[in-house]
């Protein structure tokens, strides 16, 4: 049997089994904690720190999407020091890079009171769309490096390890191996990392054709097109 245990969330006892995150102890209680390298889906990583908390006893703030509950910890889920760092956190992310189709970041911004401006001179992460394979497109200048799409992609999910971290430093972004177009990896197209990317950095190819001015019949003309040269016999 799983033990229980109590602890102190938002001056809220609350009881729980031993094992929990403090993302998941707080959830079940209806309190609300701001995620955005975490998914459903995926290990957790702790990459992003918009989870972060306020731990008593803890000199810095703590990530509630991979620290356990513990008995008797005191937890303050949206303490000035908790809102002032999830603050910073989106500004930063906004100065550096296109959150233009990242709907719930810029839902979080609005929430927390984010300014967009805070660091005028932030170099940005610029990249051009890479459209290089019938399903989807990739545009890094909107990725925030969540590494959502990597684990889906290897052991989380799809086993097929295309893709990865490519680079160093603000160097770093998403890639595959010697930056290989997709065709050239073993990408199977299966889409799940298209759905968990929470920016819109990587997109159906169709929804961005769309995008372009493109009609549904110059698309469906394309695509026979490509179908028809994948077809023909060497
Ligand atoms: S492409 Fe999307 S899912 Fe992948 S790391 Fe970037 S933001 Fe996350
Ligand atoms: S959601 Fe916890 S660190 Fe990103």
């Amino acid at each position: 049997m799983t033990e229980k245990l109590t602890l102190i969330i938002d001056g809220q006892e609350v009881t729980t089994e031993q094992g929990k995150t403090l993302l998941e102890v707080a959830r079940e209680n209806g309190k609300d904690i701001p995620t955005i390298c975490f998914h459903e889906a995926t290990t957790a990583n702790a990459l992003c720190r918009i989870c972060v908390v306020e731990v008593e006893g803890q000199r810095v703030l703590q990530p509630a999407c991979i620290v356990k509950a513990a008995a008797n910890m005191k937890v303050q889920t949206r303490s000035e020091k908790v809102v002032r760092a999830r603050r910073t956190i989106l500004e930063m992310l906004a100065s550096t890079m296109d959150l233009s189709e990242a709907a719930e970041i810029q839902q979080m911004m609005y929430e927390y009171g984010a300014s967009s401006s805070r660091f005028p001179g932030a170099e940005r992460r610029e990249s051009d769309v890479k459209d290089d394979n019938p399903m989807y497109v990739r545009d890094y200048s909107k990725c925030l490096l969540c590494w959502r799409c990597v684990q889906v992609c290897a052991d989380d999910a799809q086993y097929t390890f295309a893709i990865n971290f490519d680079g160093r430093g603000f160097e770093t972004q998403i890639g595959t191996f010697f930056d290989k177009t997709i065709p050239e990896t073993t990408c199977v197209l299966c889409g799940q990392c298209v759905g968990v990317c929470p920016t819109g950095a990587l997109k159906p190819k169709r929804e961005y054709l769309l995008e372009q001015g493109m009609s549904p019949q110059e698309i469906s003309v394309l695509n026979s097109g490509r179908k028809r040269r994948k077809e023909k016999p060497t």
